[in-house]
Formats: C-alpha cells, structure tokens, sequence
C-alpha cells in the first residue's frame, strides 16, 4: 500500500495568507501544516508516498522536506497540479506512482490526534473497493457528510446545507487502483471541481464502500477559524506531551 498526500489547490479561503505562500507550508504550531500528514502516513507504516503539490512555492516542498529523511524516509515522490481543479483532479495525478497497488490518501490540511493504523490493517484485508474515516462534528455542513442506516452509509453530500447527520468525511481515504477509471469518469461540479465525494459516492453505488470512525480529534486547517483551532489543538497536544515527560509517573494522571 502507498500514501498520497494532496497538496495542491490555490488555498484562497485563506487570503491574503497564501497569496504568496503555499498552504501547506504555513506554520500549525512549531511545524509546517505538511508535516502533520506526511508524519500521519508514516506512522501508520507506509514507505512509499507521493505528494501532490501545486499553486505557489511549490518547488519549496523539496527544500524543505528533500528526500525525507527527517520522517526516516528513503526518499519522497513529488508530482505538480495546475490551478485547483478539485481533489480529485489532484489525485489522478497519482496514477502513475500508485502502479495499480492501493492507496491511502490524506489531504494536505487534515491533522489528527492519534494513528489510522487500525482502518488501514481493515483496508489491507479488504479484497476491493474504498473505505473512508468518518468523524461526529458540531458544524457537519463546512465537509462531506455521510448519512448512515444500521452501520451502512447510504449517502454523501458535499457540504449540504441541511446535512442528514454529524459525520463528516474525514480526509483520509483508501481507494483500489480502479480509482482511477472512476476519476476518468467524473463532470466538474458546481464549484467547477472535480469532487471527492463523487469519487466515494460512486464506490458507495458499487456496494464497495466500507467506514472507521476515527478516534481522537481531528482538524482540517483551510480557513482561517479552522488553522486556528488546528494550531491551538497541537500546541495544546505539545504541552500535555512535555509535561507528561517531566512529570513522575503517578502525576500523569492528573494532566488528563
Ligand atoms: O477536510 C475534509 C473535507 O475536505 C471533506 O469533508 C470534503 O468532502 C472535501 O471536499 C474537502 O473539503 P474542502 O472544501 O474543505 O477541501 P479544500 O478545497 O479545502 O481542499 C483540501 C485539501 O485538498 C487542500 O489542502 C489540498 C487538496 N487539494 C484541494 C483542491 C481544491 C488539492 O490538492 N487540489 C485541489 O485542486
């Protein structure tokens, strides 16, 4: 299985912040944005990842993150999106590396708590199709929202005005290598994208589609009241981690 971080896009919600800089380059706490994905895929074990960039700066990724050795990478793989055609119009640029093995894709500005060890080892023994990580959220009509009969999802709408339940599609997602030929198939939506949530919704019309709830917090960072919740919640993830180690054991507890 290999990893595909997309980090393309324009990043135009956050204004006049990227308008020079790239998105994924700004910083979430003490690191930049793209570092909370990259370090979520290789802590789920996976080796090989591409990572799809885009907009401008986008030749910094490499200055920045090299081969990868800093994540105890042998090296990493980088591919180019022109403008911001949607997600996925970005991660059909991962044909070619994806090499008809399946993958696990993250977006460039999604950070989470804990691992997805658990949903991937599921993904792994999967015989085909696509699962998706869905999370209960206060504010379900910003994301793709599933709605779920017994623990089947039935639908996804993108950012519906009236969502049909609290679970947002995470994005994290685990696709066959027959991703591809759905990609091909796709019509811009309405915000002139191709959506990724036509890419699940047509493994959902298969029968193909499976779900984990993600466990522990998770944060997108596009905008800019989400970048600062994401920073606030690593910071505050930070200080728990440095207080635990100076703490004796039996004071830990406390810090819960
Ligand atoms: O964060 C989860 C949500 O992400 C999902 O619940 C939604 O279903 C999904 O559509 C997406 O919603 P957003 O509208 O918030 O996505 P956004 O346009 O902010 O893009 C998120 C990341 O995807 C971005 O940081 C980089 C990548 N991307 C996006 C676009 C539009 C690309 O690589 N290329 C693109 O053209």
């Amino acid at each position: 299985m290999k990893g595909v971080i997309l980090a393309g896009g324009l990043g135009k919600r956050l204004y006049p912040l990227t308008r020079v800089s790239n998105k994924h380059l700004l910083p979430v706490y003490n690191k930049p944005m793209v570092y909370y994905p990259i370090q979520t895929l290789v802590d789920a074990g996976l080796a090989e990842i591409l990572i799809v960039t885009g907009g401008n700066h986008a030749g910094e990724f490499l200055r920045l993150l090299g081969s990868g050795k800093e994540f105890g990478l042998k090296h990493i793989n980088y591919t180019y999106q022109d403008g911001e055609g949607g997600i996925a119009d970005a991660l059909k640029l991962a044909e070619h590396f994806a090499d008809n093995d399946k993958i696990v894709v993250i977006l460039g500005d999604n950070i989470i708590e804990k691992d997805i060890k658990k949903p991937i080892e599921e993904f792994r023994k999967q015989p085909k199709g696509a699962k998706i990580i869905l999370k209960k959220v206060e504010d379900p009509e910003r994301f793709g929202v599933a709605e779920l009969k017994g623990n089947r999802i039935i639908s996804i709408e993108e950012k519906p005005k009236k969502p049909k339940s609290n679970y947002a599609v995470t994005g994290i997602y685990m696709y066959d290598s027959k991703v591809f030929e759905i990609i091909k198939t796709l019509k811009p939506s309405r915000r002139g994208e191709l959506e990724i949530t036509d890419v699940n919704n047509a493994y959902l019309k298969k029968r193909e589609l499976t779900y984990s709830m993600l466990d522990g917090w998770w944060t997108d960072s596009g905008t800019f009241d989400s970048l600062l919740r994401a920073n606030m919640l690593v910071a505050k993830q930070a200080v728990i981690a440095s207080e635990c180690e100076a703490k004796p054991k039996q004071e830990r507890s406390n810090l819960k």
